[in-house]
């Protein structure tokens, strides 16, 4: 589908979705007034912090602090971008997509592609039921021997193709599969009046999306034929650049830590069966941009565990590039000898696996650095020293740093004083983003973070109140705020903007867990009687800015010479203090 969907189809699809219902369907909710909570799905907890708020179209986890609008939610759940999100929601209630009656041959393709959908997944059945017949039993043998047992051949849907030439071909033709649609799926070669089959005396590794559709195979050649690997050419519905293989099985692991990615579909089906939890691989190409975003998706970090040989090296510095690109947290697996993580898991078993240290990029490349250089030499050791100095201008963290210069300084004899120049960076004081994302629970929801400013959660609060749309017109204003974020939130709700929007909107995810926080944390007390909370919090507000104006001349009396200063001082200290009783007066 093309295009921006219109923003009246959108909120008509808004208007119509009940988020307490979709997340039910996922996971049990219980209501608590007006909200509802249930253990959260996207982190490991015993006791529910998770709360979906069906007035404001939102859900917030004051756990782990993922939030957001229903299309969030599924895209979360599902693992599906944002267009397919609101697909599957519009599917659901039976609202049909709005640019499809415009374009008479959406509807055209979209059956065909359901038809080679439907072929491929034929297909890979087929190839998997003839594994257990005596036509397949080279190939079963085969995949016995690369130590792969039937529990994990099933997992995978492994399958065999025969010698024949048509054995697949006919099958699907007696289905009622046209030729042409066999030969657009890329199951079937067709030469003039004649077509015979893809994929012949091979092994079979089906390669299935986050949808679980059957997309194309890969087939291994049982012998020393060419190809080693065959895959399905690029069709309607694959993209050797877009899928990766086994992401259907990633997607239903919760809380994965890691993406494993390795260089084959082989690779993936042994270290799996070993025990390993979210290896995938590339279909037999390079690494691409849109595969990085998409294994971005299920966890926040990828392993890169190519071939221990030179060109698994050299594909490893190219990935790294391209998950630096986007800005996705990349280590490496380094297999000694020249092994690759099938090879290596077989060979040394999985306790040897699992010892293996993720390497950081910086690590990774510093050791490649010193393969390149000769450091017995003085000159090896300069021409290293130089090398990694470049490389370490890149770390941000000062910790991290120091570690890298700590082993620099050992390898090559120069003193960390004059590696840091060669860096050419002053060390930064500590960085102050490590104050950020400290756990929080509901239960101390009302407990300070350090970096926030006084009257935080008062202003919170102002915020939630003015988000129910429940306050009098002008009663509160952006200027109330002196939180960056909540104030940047508060503008948005004064320009007609709807909680569900802006934490849909936000830029980073610290503006998105301020929204989320914020918008969630209302109690039905506070809901009911909103205008009289929200006067008791500007009123609190007002307060605790004149308490610190007040601070400011009292030490300012405290500390000045100036005899005509402090007297003026003192009378904006009478004039505040009245102030204040007033307004405590008025809060009574
Ligand atoms: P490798 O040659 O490293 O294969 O190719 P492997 O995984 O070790 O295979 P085995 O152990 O010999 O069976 C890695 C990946 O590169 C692609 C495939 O995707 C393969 O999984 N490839 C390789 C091809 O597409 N075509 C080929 O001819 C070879
Ligand atoms: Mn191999």
């Amino acid at each position: 589908m093309a295009g921006r969907l219109p923003s009246a189809w959108l909120d008509e699809l808004y208007a119509r979705t009940d988020i307490v219902s979709v997340v039910s369907s996922y996971l049990p909710l219980k209501k608590d007034g007006r909200r509802y909570w249930g253990l959260c799905p996207f982190h490991n907890e015993k006791t529910a912090s998770f709360s979906v708020n069906s007035e404001l179209n939102l859900y917030y986890c004051f756990g782990c602090k993922a939030g957001g609008n229903v299309v969030q939610f599924v895209m979360e759940m599902e693992r599906v971008s944002y267009l397919e999100a609101v697909k599957m929601l519009a599917d659901k209630i039976h609202m049909p997509l709005p640019e499809l009656k415009e374009d008479p041959d959406y509807e055209r393709r979209r059956s065909q592609n359901e038809r080679l959908y439907a072929a491929n997944r034929e297909a890979a059945r087929f190839y998997h039921d003839k594994l257990w017949t005596p036509e397949g039993k080279v190939v079963l043998d085969y995949l016995h021997g690369r130590g792969l047992d039937d529990g994990i051949i099933r997992r995978f849907g492994l399958g065999a193709s025969t010698d024949k030439w048509d054995d697949l071909t006919s099958y699907l033709e007696g289905k009622g599969y046209t030729r042409e649609e066999l030969g657009l799926a890329g199951l079937t070669v067709i030469k003039g009046d004649n077509a015979f089959d893809m994929f012949r005396s091979r092994a079979i590794f089906p390669i299935i999306d986050q949808q679980n559709r059957v997309l194309g195979f890969g087939g291994r050649a049982m012998n020393d034929a060419k190809p080693k690997y065959l895959n399905t050419s690029d069709t309607p519905v694959f993209n050797k650049r877009k899928g990766v293989y086994a992401i259907n099985l990633i997607r239903k692991i919760r809380d994965l830590k890691r993406v494993i990615l390795v260089e084959g579909y082989m690779d993936v089906v042994a270290i799996s069966q070993a025990g390993v939890v979210g290896a995938v691989a590339t279909l037999g190409t390079a690494l691409t941009n849109e595969q990085a975003r998409l294994l971005k998706r299920y966890a926040p970090e990828v392993h890169l565990a190519y071939d221990g040989d030179e060109a698994g090296q050299h594909a490893i510095e190219r990935a790294l590039g391209i998950f630096e690109a986007e800005g996705i947290p990349a280590k490496v697996l380094y297999f000694p000898d020249g092994l690759d993580p099938d090879e290596f898991i077989r060979q040394r078993g999985m306790d040897a696996f699992q010892k293996i240290r993720p390497m950081t990029s910086v690590s990774y490349r510093m050791q490649r650095l010193r393969l390149q250089h000769d450091l017995e030499t003085q000159e090896g050791r300069t021409e290293y020293a130089k090398a990694c100095a470049e490389l370490l201008k890149g770390v941000k963290d000062p910790v991290d740093l120091e570690n890298y210069l700590e082993t620099l300084s050992v390898q090559t004899g120069f003193s960390r004083d004059v590696l840091i120049a060669q860096v050419g960076v002053s060390m930064p004081a500590a960085s102050s983003q490590m104050q950020h994302n400290l756990p929080e629970r509901r239960e101390n929801l009302s407990t300070k973070r350090p970096h926030q400013p006084e009257g935080y959660r008062t202003e919170q609060t102002l915020l939630a109140l003015l988000a129910t749309g429940k306050l009098p017109q002008g009663m509160v204003k952006a200027s109330d705020f002196t939180d960056e974020r909540l104030r940047s939130l508060a503008e948005g709700l004064l320009s007609g903007r709807t909680a569900s929007e802006l934490i849909t909107e936000a830029e980073n995810d610290d503006q998105r867990q301020a929204a989320g926080e914020t918008f969630s944390l209302l109690t039905d007390n506070e809901r009911d009687n909103a205008a009289q909370i929200a006067q008791d919090c500007l009123r609190n507000l007002q307060i605790q800015r004149l308490q610190q104006d007040m601070n400011a001349l009292t030490d300012l009396m405290r500390t000045t010479e100036d005899a005509e200063k402090r007297a003026q001082a003192l009378k904006e200290v009478a004039a505040i203090s009245k102030e204040l009783a007033r307004l405590k007066q008025q809060g009574r």
